[in-house]
């Protein structure tokens, strides 16, 4: 249709006697799109900070892909919520021959990647423009075309409008295709991203939103990021705890960390205590044999130094989240254990003297109580539990070293089987000290307080401290008032058991603000799992804890 238009306009200029008229024209066709208020440049908005997987490098958007896809989708906001017709332009710059797409998503993903998503690709595939529809009914993309583009370099512009009913592409201001809209946007919500295939970089330049010249009003950007976080009146978590002697704190999302003034606010307001949610994670840190990524960890325990808090490193051995290289990689029995020993070596070393304490090993316990199937087991055998424990200790000989494991909170064939596992530890004289219990349980189907105590208490007849390591008390759909009083009856019991134990020696958990919590990714149609909501306001679970640990 513009290129239609324009080329009108280019017949109609060459007819003598019409050329100043034209030019007006030309110049008012221009204008008719113009970028709106506050959409001049979404890549400078702070908030990309909190976007996994994208790095934010002078004040450019930066998506790096691994081993796998990478697609950040920007849920929080800045998105526009359109009532007509709107423009998407972003300059990116990628390799030749790379893949990677700017992302427009009306609908955000529900469970799996590609589950109830809306999503609009638009980008460079093998040196072709791509466009890709998800209808969020498989893996598969709905519609896919391909564009042959007239130049494509490095850096490009990579532009999508939607006019009427249609969808138009452009690649450095010239149209290359358009699309029949296929309800990508039911809800009038865009939210943006990027998608990268493996092993290639995207850098996202200038993010412009645009609407027609006139009709701004239909295109609004929609900023949720918190500026500031209510302070409740009252003492702060941290200074009732102390009075308690114990340490209450919460694992932490760097990325928050860094963009979120409102989060960092309350962190250090109410927790002297912080787990490395993610940060400290064989994959995270140690992305590839030969590199250690230790950014997102320092900045974690430098925030903790700086607020006095104390650090739980999470975690040096599991199964999960860990680096492609590791689990793919055909080892020897001698080769895996050097990998670990000098994995544990170097990550506990580093932080020597700064970690407090470290979850060594996790998750080694399947649900009937044998030793878990993982890469750990199958090639080094079960005393790969005991080398750790070994290891981290010449490494820090001052950091506390737990075992921390979930559903092992009350009495269970977990909790028996991790019991005997650590007696057995300490009888052959491994330096561990104490026990994580995770605790992330379901509002409905908490374990029972006396059932946690009675595990507390044996754990403690050996000598071991227990720290609750990552609780969470997760809602099915909207919390309503009830749930919401059930929840912070669940915390407040688990609190309770644990001041009343002589060997509860901290009360963490998985987070602390709705907003940022891994419960509705993990658990679908579930939420609200912490104590404070997504504006940072605390809920009832706050004040029964504040009352728990007033009560002493
Ligand atoms: C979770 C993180 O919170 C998520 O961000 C990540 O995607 C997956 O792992 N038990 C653990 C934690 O020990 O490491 C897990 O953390 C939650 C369950």
């Amino acid at each position: 249709m513009l290129a239609l238009l324009s080329l009108c306009l280019l017949l109609v200029s060459c007819m003598p006697g019409r050329g100043v008229e034209t030019k007006a024209a030309a110049v008012s066709e221009a204008e008719r799109w113009v970028s709106v208020e506050g959409g001049e440049d979404l890549t400078r908005h702070p908030s990309w900070q909190c976007v996994e997987s994208v790095q934010v490098v002078d004040g450019r958007l930066v998506i790096e892909a691994g081993d796998g896809y990478v697609t950040p989708i920007h849920g929080d906001g800045p998105y526009l919520q359109v009532s007509g017709d709107f423009g998407l332009a972003a300059t990116v710059q990628a390799a030749t021959g790379d893949t990677a797409a700017i992302v427009a998503c009306g609908v955000t993903p529900q469970g799996q990647w590609w589950q109830g998503v809306k999503r609009l690709d638009l980008g460079l595939e093998t040196g072709q423009v791509s466009v890709h529809f998800w209808d969020g009914k498989s893996p598969e993309p709905a519609i896919s075309r391909f564009y042959a583009a007239r130049r494509l370099s490095d850096r490009t512009q990579l532009e999508v409008r939607r006019i009427d009913d249609t969808l138009v592409f452009y690649v450095d201001g010239q149209e290359v295709g358009r699309l029949e809209d296929p309800g990508v946007f039911p809800d009038d919500k865009v939210y943006l991203g990027a998608n990268v295939a493996p092993g290639n970089t995207l850098t996202i330049e200038r993010l412009t939103v645009q609407a027609r010249s006139g009709q701004e009003g239909e295109v609004q950007i929609v900023d949720n990021t918190p500026k500031d976080a209510p302070v409740p009146s009252g003492s702060r978590l941290r200074e009732l705890a102390k009075t308690r002697d114990l340490r209450i704190g919460a694992a932490v999302a760097p990325g928050a960390l860094r963009c979120e003034p409102a989060y960092a606010g309350v962190l250090g307001r109410e927790f002297d205590i912080v787990t490395t949610e993610n940060a400290l994670k064989f994959g995270p840190v140690h992305p590839e044999r030969e590199r250690y990524d230790f950014q997102d960890a320092d900045a974690i325990v430098d925030f903790a130094e700086a607020n006095g808090m104390l650090v739980r490193g999470h975690t040096l051995v599991w199964h999960n989240q860990n680096p492609k290289w590791l689990e793919e990689g055909e080892w020897t029995r001698d080769e895996l254990v050097e990998v670990l020993r000098e994995h544990i070596t170097t990550v506990v070393s580093r932080y020597r003297g700064r970690i407090a304490a470290w979850d060594v090993v996790n998750e080694a316990i399947d649900e009937d109580g044998e030793l878990r199937d993982t890469i750990w087991l199958r090639v080094i055998g079960p005393e790969y539990i005991e080398m750790a424990f070994r290891w981290a200790h010449e490494a820090d000989p001052d950091a506390h070293l737990f075992y921390n494991d979930y559903a092992c909170e009350g009495l269970s064939c977990k909790s028996n089987a991790i019991h005997v596992m650590v007696q057995d530890l300490l009888e052959q004289g491994v330096p561990i000290h104490g026990v994580g219990l995770q605790m992330h349980v379901a509002v409905n189907d908490p374990p029972r307080p006396q059932d946690v105590q009675a595990n507390l208490e044996r754990l403690g007849e050996l000598g071991l401290q227990v720290q609750i390591t990552e609780m969470d008390v997760r809602i099915r759909g909207e919390p309503t008032e009830r749930t919401l009083a059930q929840q912070a009856e669940v915390y407040g019991d688990v609190l309770d058991v644990c001041l009343q134990a002589g060997n509860c020696s901290a009360f963490v958990l998985w987070g602390f603000t709705d907003r940022h919590s891994w419960v509705p990714d993990f658990f679908s149609g579930w939420g609200s799992a912490l104590i404070f909501d997504e504006s940072y306001a605390p809920k009832p679970a706050y004040d029964t804890l504040r009352e728990v640990l007033a009560e002493g």
